[in-house]
């Protein structure tokens, strides 16, 4: 049995036990646990135009769900499974006014209400509210778009205090370039709780660690977020990004100009993280395929072109390459006979100290 114990003084506190990452029933109890009840990035509003559909986590949660753009601009997320049988409704974006299942004829509104059904007449109690399809907790941040099935708590207390500190509106105008997609063999937790601290950056990641001044690197947690920032070298390119500076303890406490920040590292429990750079926007999805296999996700949105290839998010594929080296390595760590779990450094492992809490928390 995993200890879901992890006590919040991080000094006294012992880390996740291996058994959460090699148990296959921990792997299937996190779906329900964790992931249902937590919000997945589904798409930006750039990029959608009427109806589109999409699956929720593919390969894992595969919850089929349909986004749909209404005249207004708003978005609405539903249930994309018709009522009658189950089959999935929308297969490919669309325009449409209504939405018709490609099985027995059954018709739906944009507000996913049910309109009208072939051949059942004399049906009793039909139709009723679960003949419409179920509405699925969505949420914007910024451009970006959010789905929940089951959210354990609102996106805005997802975001917690981070909000504050970052001003997404800074890069509304930033544009998806690239999109590449890693395999990793390892749990997907042990990838999150690597991003979760730079306290390997000297040791795992040497041309970056020229680039970020680890003395003055920060990590502040929220209640199911954490944001780690960067200060750069001096000499090397900063931001030069509107952060909320005033509100900025880091750079305060530094005594640091904000344009001095090299990165600002955003995590959104469990599995989510926005990466804002001198050039724009790097977002993470971590997405969990068995106990030993995770695939994550790399969208890069640009907003000023000319920095892309400078700071601290100069040579993402590189510092990845040398983060899977080293997670894949703990993979197979954990599965020693020898070994069931560590301690905590005060000063350098909040994040996974705070995250590891929150695994054990919905786990629980
Ligand atoms: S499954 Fe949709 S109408 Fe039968
Ligand atoms: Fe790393």
């Amino acid at each position: 049995m995993a200890n879901f114990d992890i006590d919040p003084d991080i000094r006294k506190a012992k880390t996740l036990s291996s058994e959460f990452y090699t148990d296959q029933q921990y792997f299937e109890l996190s779906k329900e646990r964790i992931f249902t009840k937590s919000w997945q990035l589904i798409g930006t509003k750039d990029e959608i135009d009427n109806l589109k559909p999409l699956t929720l986590l593919e390969n894992f949660l595969d919850e089929p769900v349909l986004i749909i753009k209404n005249n207004n601009g708003s978005f609405n997320c539903f249930s994309n499974v018709c009522t009658h049988r189950g089959k999935v409704l929308v297969e490919e974006p669309a325009a449409a006014s209504l939405i018709r299942c490609g099985y027995h004829g059954r018709r739906f509104s944009l507000a996913g209400k049910f309109l009208s059904m072939p051949e059942f007449d004399g049906v009793e109690n039909f139709p009723s509210d679960s003949d419409n399809l179920p509405r699925i907790a969505s949420a914007s941040w910024g451009n970006f778009l959010f789905a929940s099935v089951d959210p354990a708590a609102p996106f805005e207390d997802f975001m917690g205090g981070t909000n504050p500190l970052i001003d997404i509106a800074a890069f509304s105008g930033s544009k998806l370039v690239s999109k590449h997609e890693y395999e990793v063999n390892a749990h997907w937790a042990l990838y999150c709780e690597n991003y979760l601290e730079g306290f390997h950056i000297p040791f795992v990641h040497h041309s970056l660690n020229e680039i970020v001044d680890y003395g003055s690197y920060t990590t502040e947690t929220f209640r199911y977020s954490s944001l780690q920032t960067a200060l750069s070298e001096p000499g090397a390119i900063a931001t030069g990004l509107d952060f909320v500076d005033e509100k900025n303890p880091v750079a305060v406490a530094a005594g640091s100009d904000p344009d001095m920040i090299a990165g600002r590292y955003l995590f959104i429990f469990p599995n989510l993280m926005f990466n804002f750079y001198p050039w724009g926007i790097s977002v993470n999805i971590v997405k969990p395929i068995s106990p030993g296999k995770t695939k994550v996700e790399f969208l890069k949105y640009v907003s000023d072109e000319s920095k892309v290839e400078t700071g601290a998010g100069a040579d993402l594929h590189r510092v990845e390459l040398e983060d899977e080296k080293v997670v894949e390595s703990v993979q197979k760590g954990i599965r020693s006979r020898f070994y069931s779990h560590g301690k905590y450094s005060p000063t350098r492992e909040q994040g996974t100290h705070h995250f590891h809490r929150l695994i054990a928390e919905f786990m629980k």
